[in-house]
C-alpha cells in the first residue's frame, strides 16, 4: 500500500557523464520541464567540477543539487579529496556516500562510508547512503546479512543523527544492468532497514531504491509501502526520462 502522506525524493545521479555543453542542455530542459509540487524533492548528484554549473542553473529552481562522494577528513593533506564543507559552499544539499562503485571500485569499507556520513552531516549536508548486496551475495539468500551490517555500520557512527540521513538501497546486480528488482525485492529490503533503524529512531528517514530505475518501472516501485523516491543513474542523463521518473 502506498503512503500518499510521505512525499517522495528522486535524486539523478550523473557519475562520471557529462560536459558543460551536454549539462547545459540537460540541465535547461530539466528546469523548463519541472514544476514544483509538494509531494516531490528532486536533486541531482553532478561532478565534483560542475558544481558551479549545477548551482548557477539551479539556485532559484525546484532542483536541488549535490556530488557523489565526500572526503570523511574536514582538511589537511588529502590530494584529490573534497571536503564537505567544500561542497557547503558550492550549495549542495545532498551527498551520495558509500555508492557500490565506490565500495567495490574504491575500496570504501562500511567504516569509512560510516564516517563520510558523519563529515556531510557536520558541515549541514544530507548523505544519501547507499547500502545493497552483490549478485553472489543474493544468490546465497544473504541480502539481510549484507544490508545489515552496512547500515549497522552507519546507525553505530551516527546514532540520533541518523534520522537526518536519506537510505538509498541499490542491489549492486540491478546498477546500468537493465535489471531491476522487482517493486516486491525492493519493499521486502526497504522494510527490513526500516527496522533497523527503528534502533536510532530514525524509521522515518527516506529510503530510495536505485538501480536501472526507468519511467516505465517507476510507478510500480513507488508504490511500495516503505520506497520513498528513487535514485537514478542512466536515466538522469536524459531528460524526459528523468522528468517523467520523477513525477511518478
Ligand atoms: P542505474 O544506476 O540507474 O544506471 O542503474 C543507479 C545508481 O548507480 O545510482
Amino acid at each position: 500500500m502506498s503512503t500518499p502522506q510521505r512525499g517522495k525524493l528522486v535524486v539523478g545521479n550523473w557519475k562520471m557523464n557529462g560536459s558543460a555543453a551536454a549539462n547545459a542542455t540537460l540541465l535547461a530542459a530539466l528546469i523548463a520541464g519541472w514544476r514544483a509540487r509538494p509531494d516531490r524533492d528532486v536533486a541531482l548528484c553532478v561532478p565534483y567540477p560542475y558544481l558551479a554549473q549545477a548551482r548557477d542553473a539551479l539556485g532559484g529552481s525546484p532542483i536541488a543539487w549535490g556530488a557523489q562522494d565526500v572526503s570523511e577528513y574536514a582538511s589537511g593533506a588529502y590530494t584529490g579529496q573534497v571536503s564537505a564543507a567544500m561542497l557547503a559552499e558550492f550549495g549542495c544539499r545532498y551527498v551520495l556516500v558509500g555508492h557500490s562503485e565506490r565500495r567495490h571500485g574504491c575500496g570504501e569499507t562500511d567504516a569509512i562510508v560510516a564516517a563520510k556520513a558523519a563529515a556531510a552531516l557536520g558541515a549541514g549536508l544530507t548523505p544519501v547512503v547507499c547500502v545493497g548486496e552483490t549478485l553472489a551475495e543474493r544468490d546465497a539468500g544473504q541480502w539481510q546479512e549484507a544490508v545489515t551490517r552496512q547500515v549497522d555500520a552507519v546507525v553505530q557512527r551516527l546514532g540520533a543523527d541518523c534520522a537526518r540521513t536519506v537510505l538509498a538501497y541499490e542491489p549492486v546486480w540491478a546498477i546500468g544492468t537493465g535489471r531491476t528488482a522487482t517493486p516486491q525485492q525492493a519493499q521486502d529490503v526497504h522494510a527490513h532497514l526500516r527496522l533497523r533503524l527503528r534502533g536510532a529512531a530514525a524509521a522515518g528517514v527516506p529510503i530510495l531504491y536505485g538501480g536501472s530505475v526507468k519511467a516505465a518501472n517507476a510507478g510500480a516501485l513507488f508504490a511500495q509501502a516503505d520506497v520513498d523516491g528513487g535514485l537514478v543513474g542512466g536515466a538522469s542523463l536524459d531528460a524526459a526520462e528523468f522528468l517523467a521518473i520523477a513525477g511518478a
